[in-house]
């Protein structure tokens, strides 16, 4: 773009997308992680326009702008309301309102509801130079979009929207309107304040603009390719689109150094590093980071969570809001609940939960263990089984065992409580207090044995059941 400074995009997004049949706005619907208004969002402005206004209704208007405000922070967005919904040129009327005349030089158009676009796609686009550019594409079932109509010089010449088509010949053109739109304003303007309702739907039709201006000035068209431009208006045309979505971000992520195996799903937010290798039923959401050389293996699902460079989360772990630090390992099979933080070298094995726990460099927990609001110090050893019992059904309590100490399987410790640094917790014991670094703690009901017993015990057992 020659001089993006002077350019806007408008991004519709008042309709009421009731065929999503939800109380969420369809355009919060979310994508791979990303409410789908980010998408044209974020086109528009890696287009480098000075400013991106997103048309909304006055019911969703405060919740779509809060989304967005979140997504992006910084950037140049503007919402506008379009008060009643009277069309797709109403709309962008509103969008253009307080803008003065002369004050820009031109106008991108885009759909809320069509995410796949990206900026690349709209390129040849913003090249042309016509008073109005817009974005066709063929399609084989044209039914429910605009059709182009041309002269005999093949000159765009006016767009007719399903509804409004007269006859068998009209309704079986293929060329189809994208909704996508790149006009010099000193040109849009006028066509919109010239716009009538005059169609079936008695709206503003955003798509009258074309004949308009063809009469005055030149209109030009840029084909692109169809599935581009996939629109989104029931929930299964979502699912759809969601999976181009994630197909995509596995490219992309293919190309920059990371093994991805079949099909794991990726938001388009997740970050990863070199020569990670996600496997197939992964699910990574939200703001994760991945580090590189780490393996995320079969079915895991991580949310919101780092897992550091070269650590191993092994098949069906579950990790949420957490830290996985340096060749950790975790799994298979484990759940790291809000606020675990694992250590370099640490190891989480299977059926072990943590919550609100750190667990420090180097120590283990190997197998079948719950873990929650603890402080497990470097090299400690917890065994199979092992309990943090830090709930009494109104508060909870922290557990705290000191570096390089072993808790001996079946054990359980009773919150609040600290085991000092080396100390030994002999298997099975109820820990009620604290244990002094380097002390011993057992506390078990004796074993007796009786020998030749078994047999004895057996016969009794026997006669009982027969009587
Ligand atoms: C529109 C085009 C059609 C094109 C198709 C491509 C018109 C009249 N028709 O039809 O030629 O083939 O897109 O997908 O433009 N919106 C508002 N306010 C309104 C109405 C709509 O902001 O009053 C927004 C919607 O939220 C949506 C966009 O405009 O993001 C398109 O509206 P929609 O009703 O989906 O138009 P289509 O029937 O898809
Ligand atoms: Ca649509």
């Amino acid at each position: 773009m020659k001089s993006p400074k002077k350019n806007l995009a408008i991004v519709l997004a008042a309709g009421r997308g009731t065929r999503m049949k939800s109380s969420l706005p369809k355009v919060l619907h979310p994508l791979a992680g990303r409410p789908m208004l980010a998408y044209p969002v974020r086109a528009a402005l890696e287009l480098g326009v000075a400013e991106v206004v997103v048309v909304v209704n006055p019911e969703t208007a405060g919740e779509v702008e809060a989304a967005l405000r979140l997504g992006f922070p910084d950037e140049p967005l503007t919402f506008r309301l379009q008060d009643e919904p009277k069309g797709t040129g109403h709309a962008v009327r509103a969008g253009l309102s307080g803008v003065l005349p002369g004050s820009l030089e031109r106008v991108l158009i885009l759909s809320g509801d069509t995410p796949l676009l990206e900026a690349g796609h709209l390129e040849p686009l913003l090249r042309c130079e016509a008073s109005l550019a817009f974005l066709t594409f063929e399609i084989e079932s044209p039914r429910g979009y605009g059709r182009i109509f041309r002269d005999s010089a093949g000159r765009p010449r006016k767009i007719v929207e399903e509804r409004d088509l007269k006859s068998d010949a009209e309704r079986s053109i293929r060329e189809v309107n994208a909704g996508v739109y790149w006009a010099r304003l000193d040109a849009l303007g006028p066509a919109l304040e010239r716009l009538t309702p005059e169609n079936d739907q008695g709206e503003y039709y955003l798509t009258d603009i074309v004949g308009d201006i063809a009469q005055r000035g030149n209109v030009t068209t840029c084909s692109t390719e169809a599935t581009f431009l996939r629109g989104v208006n029931n929930r299964a045309e979502l699912t759809l689109v969601e999976e181009l979505i994630f197909a995509r971000v596995r490219e992309r992520w293919g190309e920059r150094g990371v093994t991805i195996v079949g099909r794991p799903l990726i938001d388009d937010c997740v970050e990863l590093g070199l020569d990670a290798r996600i496997e197939d039923g992964v699910r990574l959401r939200g703001a994760t980071k991945v580090g590189s050389g780490a393996r995320i293996d079969v079915g895991s699902v991580i949310e919101d969570s780092r897992i550091g460079p070269s650590a191993e989360i092994k098949p069906y772990s579950v990790i949420f809001q957490s830290e996985v630090g340096e060749r950790a390992s975790i799994g298979p099979f484990a759940h790291l609940r809000p606020d675990s933080l694992i250590e370099a070298e640490a190891h989480i094995g299977n059926f072990v939960e943590t919550k609100k726990t750190r667990v420090r460099r180097g120590a283990k927990a190997n197998h079948l263990a719950y873990l929650g609001d603890g402080d497990i110090g470097e090299r400690a050893n917890l065994g199979a089984g092992v309990i943090f019992c830090n709930y009494d059904g109104y508060t909870k309590q922290r557990t705290v065992i000191g570096e390089g100490a072993f808790i001996g399987s079946d054990s359980q410790l009773i919150a609040p409580v600290e085991v000092g640094k080396g100390a030994y917790v002999a298997t099975g014991t109820t820990v009620t207090g604290n244990v002094p670094e380097g002390a011993l703690v057992i506390g078990r009901a004796r074993a007796v044995i009786k020998e030749g017993y078994a047999s004895e015990l057996r016969e009794r057992l026997k006669k009982k059941k027969k009587s």
